[in-house]
């Protein structure tokens, strides 16, 4: 029983060995190697390949996916199908990457995930027609300044997840087309400010989860196309203003995870081009001063969530300079945030709560912060039925509705304790007005013997006459 399976297994081995037309030890050595050898290794079954056939000449174009293999070393070319466009050589342990050998319009080159510790300083110079390269999740700590310097079709260069601490000033010079630019989850403090000049394509850049604390005010100068910046995670105390506003295309902002502390009209000043700006998970954030916002003219999407200690928005942090009505946006989340008060006028569509639906609004969330529900909280209780507001909003404060959703209690019941605000200007004024009154009145009678001989001599300096007449006659009745 058991020698025929053993038979069986070896004539199946020695049908698979004449169908490939391999040589025995080439096999058997790339699978006890766990890398690839000698044939190719689309038929080996080693990387899973997908072809398709060009436009131009009817060739084939070859997708060799070789992640999930256990490979520790780079697969000879001469083991791959040609042409290969795609290699995907993720989520492997090739922790070494030596000088690739020539693959002919490889346009896709993927070594994300493999602990790869040291590269060549020439290893990508074969391959002059990479248009994306991932090394992201490796460990690499030093960047050869050489590595991509033949690579001038790059667009997509993913370094993040890293451990770089230090990149180049050169390193970047031929890649004159790159779009899209990951550095994040790096060790990176300071960038010398002409390292991205050479970058004038440049769409996307992420510095998201480095160490950065400042930002050469020359550093974007040259980065005319940029859209899109992730500055979030790193030591940021304040917004690099002067460095950003040299982004005059910059449609995307994301400061989140900074520790910055206040944010005022300073921040953002000039930045018309923002249509999306995060701040979320600010740990030390506490205050959002007046004018914040009001020079971004453009903003559609605003979002300030996870902020736990942000109490304050001033009522006046979207004031436009010149015209409220023409800050147009569209989305707005203030959640999970540790407000207990939020004017009604502080959000520009909320001129007339009950009419900022007919303006751009499509979201509005301020659930899960510790509202207090007292009268100044009574626009939201109006704002519950329209489709934009998200719902569930729980009171903190007073203690009697504590825990208790704002829309089960009655509008009437939002009452401010000293009827403080515009009630009680009200009736400041009144009673100012009734004392006033009252005290002219006690004057009036306390004074009045001195009034009437005042008012008697006058009279009779002038009709006395008249005057001592009528008194006569009364005397005489
Ligand atoms: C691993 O492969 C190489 C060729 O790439 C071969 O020379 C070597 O003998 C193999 N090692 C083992 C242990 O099979
Ligand atoms: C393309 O892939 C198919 C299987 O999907 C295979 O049969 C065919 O031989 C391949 N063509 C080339 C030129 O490799
Ligand atoms: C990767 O290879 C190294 C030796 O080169 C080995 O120690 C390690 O366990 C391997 N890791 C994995 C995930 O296979
Ligand atoms: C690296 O960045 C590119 C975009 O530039 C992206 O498509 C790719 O998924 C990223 N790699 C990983 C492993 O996330
Ligand atoms: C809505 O946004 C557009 C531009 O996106 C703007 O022209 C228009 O004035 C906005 N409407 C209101 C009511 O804000």
């Amino acid at each position: 029983m058991r020698f025929d399976r053993t038979l069986c297994y070896i004539l199946l081995f020695a049908l698979a060995v004449i169908v490939d037309g391999k040589e025995l030890d080439a096999t058997t050595a790339a699978t006890t190697n766990n890398s690839v050898a000698n044939g190719n290794v689309c038929e080996l079954k080693q990387c899973s390949c997908v072809n398709s056939t060009s436009d131009v000449n009817g060739r084939y174009n070859h997708f060799v996916d070789c992640s999930h293999r256990r490979l520790t070393k780079v697969p000879l070319a001469k083991t791959l199908p040609h042409p290969t466009r795609h290699l995907d050589l993720s989520m492997n342990n090739i922790t070494v990457v030596e000088k690739f050998e020539s693959i002919e319009q490889l346009n896709r080159l993927s070594l994300a995930t493999n602990g790869l510790r040291e590269i060549d300083h020439f290893a990508f110079e074969q391959l002059p027609n990479l248009v994306a390269l991932d090394l992201s999740y490796n460990e690499l700590e030093e960047i050869p300044a050489t590595l991509f310097n033949d690579l001038s079709e790059l667009q997509f260069l993913n370094l993040s997840h890293n451990r770089f601490k230090f990149i180049p000033v050169e390193l970047f010079k031929s890649n004159a087309f790159l779009h899209e630019l990951n550095l994040a989850h790096n060790k990176i403090q300071f960038i010398q400010p002409d390292t991205f000049s050479y970058l004038g394509q440049l769409q996307i850049l992420s510095l998201a989860s480095n160490s950065f604390y400042s930002i050469a005010t020359g550093m974007f100068h040259r980065l005319e196309k940029l859209e899109q910046l992730d500055l979030s995670g790193n030591d940021f105390q304040y917004v690099p203003t002067n460095a950003l506003h040299l982004l005059k295309q910059l449609q995307f902002l994301d400061l989140s995870e900074n520790p910055i502390r206040v944010l005022d009209m300073a921040s953002f000043h000039q930045l018309t081009s923002i249509l999306e700006l995060k701040l979320n998970k600010m740990p030390s954030l506490v205050r959002i001063e007046k004018r914040t916002f009001s020079t971004l003219k453009n903003l559609q999407r605003l979002s300030i969530e996870d902020n736990p200690h942000l109490s304050t928005i001033d009522e006046n942090a979207f004031v436009a300079m010149f015209d409220r009505q023409s800050i147009s946006i569209k989305y707005v989340s203030l959640r999970r945030n540790q407000l207990s008060w939020l004017s009604e006028k502080t959000l520009p569509f909320f001129l007339n709560p009950l009419t900022f639906l007919s303006g751009n609004l499509t979201y509005l969330d301020l659930r899960q912060n510790p509202w207090n529900c007292d009268c100044n909280v009574r626009w939201m209780h109006y704002c519950h039925g329209a489709p934009e507001f998200e719902k569930d909003i729980m009171c903190s404060t007073p203690k009697l509705y504590s825990g208790q959703e704002l829309v089960t209690i009655e509008t009437k019941n939002l009452r401010c304790k000293s009827n403080q605000y515009n009630e009680s200007h009200y009736l400041f004024f009144l009673s100012l007005f009734f004392m006033t009154g009252l005290f002219l009145s006690i004057m009036m009678l306390i004074f009045r013997e001195k009034l009437v001989q005042f008012y008697g001599k006058r009279h009779r300096t002038n009709e006395g006459s008249i005057y001592y007449v009528r008194a006569q006659s009364e005397q005489m009745e």
